[in-house]
């Protein structure tokens, strides 16, 4: 039996994890439009980044932080993290008996309803590129549509350094987005959840590389999921009640708190530091 087990399934919170702060743009997302919904963040911090980890341990973090939110009594979990996804989702559906949604799914499909010529960008961690899972999401919702992806390793550590602007992130992201704008790709995805945070360096690399892409980040598409399943399954919360969010981390390194602040585009409540093996 869970801690905090709640009888209503509408009231029980909705679990969200990721490696590291980076999974509150998705929070964030999901408090704009389910403000009457209780989440529960968890942020694996002291392991922080999975990207270059190999699928096994990815697996095995991915189920550590399923395990400690699946016992706040979840009525569903989202998997915020990009290389989580990548290589754990299937392993998490199969063994939770909740609904579990991953990013890669939720990008994968608005990758394809929004591209008009099919060829799509991805821009994402080097353990996501390699797992391949954007490739075969999107092949079979669309078997014709092209992908071609790039492995942005520094992206993470620039965001994670606070430095969003200015001449370092710029030539990154130009390096980057260049081998993806050359295949003459229509949309852009977002395929990591510290990206959204760059987007504002992206979107003006994209109009120096003279490309008309549409971006698109998985957090709108998350939240565009976890939509959906709460009115599938019936389970969203009365909108009458207040929502709430519970942080926990499993670290809580220096300047944290700006960090935090920056991706959630708020102050976050509190974070608690928490011991999940
Ligand atoms: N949260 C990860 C993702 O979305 C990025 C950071 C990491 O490498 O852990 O892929």
């Amino acid at each position: 039996m869970s801690d905090n087990f709640e009888k209503d399934i509408n009231d029980r919170p909705i679990g969200v994890f990721d490696s590291g702060l980076g999974g509150l743009t998705v929070v964030a997302e999901l408090m704009k439009r389910f403000p009457s919904e209780k989440i529960v963040y968890l942020g694996d911090n002291a392991r922080v980044p999975y990207g270059t980890r190999s699928p096994e341990t990815v697996r095995k973090y991915a189920w550590n932080c399923s395990n400690f939110l699946v016992k706040k009594g979840l009525k569903l979990l989202v998997v915020a993290c990009n290389t989580a996804s990548a290589m754990a989702i299937d392993s998490l559906e199969e063994g939770l008996d909740i609904p579990v949604l991953g990013v890669i799914k939720a990008g994968a499909r608005s990758a394809v309803n929004m591209s008009r010529n099919g060829k799509i960008g991805v821009l994402a961690t080097g353990g996501t590129v390699n797992s391949g899972a954007y490739i075969k999401e999107i092949g079979l919702l669309k078997p014709s549509a092209r992908v071609v992806q790039n492995a942005a390793p520094l992206l993470v550590p620039l965001v994670e350094e606070g430095w969003i602007e200015g001449e370092v992130p710029a030539l990154a992201v130009k390096r980057y987005l260049e081998p993806i704008i050359k295949n003459d790709v229509d949309l852009l995805l977002l395929g990591c959840t510290h990206y959204p945070i760059l987007r504002k360096v992206i979107d003006q690399e994209l109009i120096n590389l003279k490309s008309k892409a549409v971006v698109v980040d998985s957090a709108t598409s998350m939240a565009d999921d976890v939509g959906n399943i709460l009115n599938e399954k019936n389970i969203a919360r009365d909108t009458s009640k207040e929502g709430s969010l519970d942080c926990y981390s499993t670290d809580l390194p220096f300047s944290f708190e700006e960090l935090a602040t920056l991706f959630l585009g708020k102050k976050p409540s509190s974070f608690q530091k928490v011991d999940i093996i």
